[in-house]
């Protein structure tokens, strides 16, 4: 099987590049990656001489650049990781999201009509779904209804596979994942900025009051989720994946600092992102039973690799964090005040 994979130099993309050259010896990846802020060739060191593995670089935004990808190459699927991933910076400028997300999600899809790829796997989120309340859960029939702008560039993009898979009859497959975390997660993103900021003793900065409620999955189970989804999921199926963990953000900001042993005294209560989602919770009954995926990693076994994986590569998190984060970090939480009740 040969699979071109959109943004394979990213944090998943990365993850799931190493999980199917590692997993499944007749599968040959092509990364495709625009190598973004976010995209980091260092993802894949030790792959260089690897056979079954090759970079190119180009925009999926860029019909060109998605052409030359794929003429003549005879791929058997997509995997479309590809995207802007950060709500934060969404919230900013919107733009790049609907570029890469949502136009970049369109050119994939006609390139596969094009060129006769059998298979495209959009990897979405359980953010389309919006916001829960204090209980309940999200299925892959609750309604889409994003509340941030890249929420929204996800559910645009969820739509036009689908609308590819019922118009043009294109082999689609849409998994929404809940939150990822693990080794190579750019550290814009909760748990690597908390560990990277307790390891320099710099403030923790927990927006609000601290109770938004995310669903935590290791980024390795949800490789082989996707894995499953790829080889086995009717076209047009829709997938939820998560890690069956909801926890409150200030718990896993406080289990962190007990794993990288510094005080509590480093939390910071700083003003609310707008419209954050309240709680995410995921029901992945349909992809347990269809497919007889679980995740194998405990929460707190998985948050203690990240954290000795980080731990371990020093000179990652500080590239990582030189250069254009600076600046993002100092325009992002430089001027954000304390929480009112804070
Ligand atoms: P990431 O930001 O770490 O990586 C994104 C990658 O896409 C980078 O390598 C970047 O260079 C590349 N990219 C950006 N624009 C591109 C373009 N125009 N053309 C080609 N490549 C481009 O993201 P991630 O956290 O690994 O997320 C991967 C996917 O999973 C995304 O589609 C995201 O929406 C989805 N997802 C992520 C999470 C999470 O918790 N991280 C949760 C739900 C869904
Ligand atoms: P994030 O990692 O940005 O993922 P998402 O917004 O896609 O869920 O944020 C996870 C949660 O952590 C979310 O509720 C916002 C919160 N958060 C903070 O409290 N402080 C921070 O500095 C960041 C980046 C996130």
């Amino acid at each position: 099987m040969r699979i071109l994979v959109t943004g394979g130099a990213g944090f998943i993309g990365s993850n799931f590049v190493r999980y199917m050259l590692k997993m499944r010896p007749d599968v040959e990846v092509a990364n495709f990656d625009a190598l973004t802020y976010a995209g980091n060739l260092e993802n894949l060191n030790g792959l260089e001489n690897e056979p079954r593995y090759c970079f190119v670089k180009g925009s999926v935004a860029s019909d060109e650049d998605v052409e030359k990808a794929l003429a003549g190459k005879a791929f058997n699927a997509i995997v479309n990781f590809a995207a802007e991933t950060h709500v934060d910076r969404s919230l900013t400028d919107v733009r790049p999201f609907i570029r890469t997300n949502v136009v970049g999600a369109q050119v994939l899809l006609d390139a596969c009509r094009k060129h006769g790829v059998k298979r495209f796997l959009q990897v979405s989120t359980d953010e389309v779904y919006g916001s829960l309340g204090p209980t309940g859960e999200f299925t892959e029939s609750s309604p889409i209804q994003p509340n941030n702008p890249y929420a929204a560039t996800k559910a645009s993009a969820d739509f036009l596979a689908r609308a590819a898979h019922k118009s043009h009859g294109l082999d689609v497959a849409i998994t929404r994942c809940s939150n990822n975390f693990g080794p190579y997660q750019f550290p814009e993103k909760l748990i690597p900025l908390m560990i990277a900021n307790a390891l320099e003793d710099k403030p923790l900065p927990v927006y609000g009051d601290g109770l938004h409620t995310r669903d935590w999955l290791y980024a390795w189970d949800h490789c082989s989720a996707i894995d499953l989804v790829l080889r086995l999921a009717a076209p047009g199926s829709v997938y939820n994946i998560g890690g069956h963990k909801d926890v409150p953000n200030i718990e896993v900001v406080k289990l962190l600092l007990k794993l990288v042993g510094k005080p509590e005294s480093l939390i910071r209560f700083v003003q609310d992102r707008p419209g954050h989602d309240r709680r995410y919770a995921m029901n992945c009954d349909r992809i347990r039973r269809d497919l007889g995926w679980l995740p194998a990693h405990s929460f707190e076994d998985a948050l203690r690799a990240t954290v000795k994986w980080y731990l371990d590569n020093p000179a990652w998190r500080a590239r990582a964090r030189s250069g254009e984060y600076q600046r993002y970090y100092e325009k992002m939480y430089g001027r954000r005040p304390p929480a009112k009740n804070g």
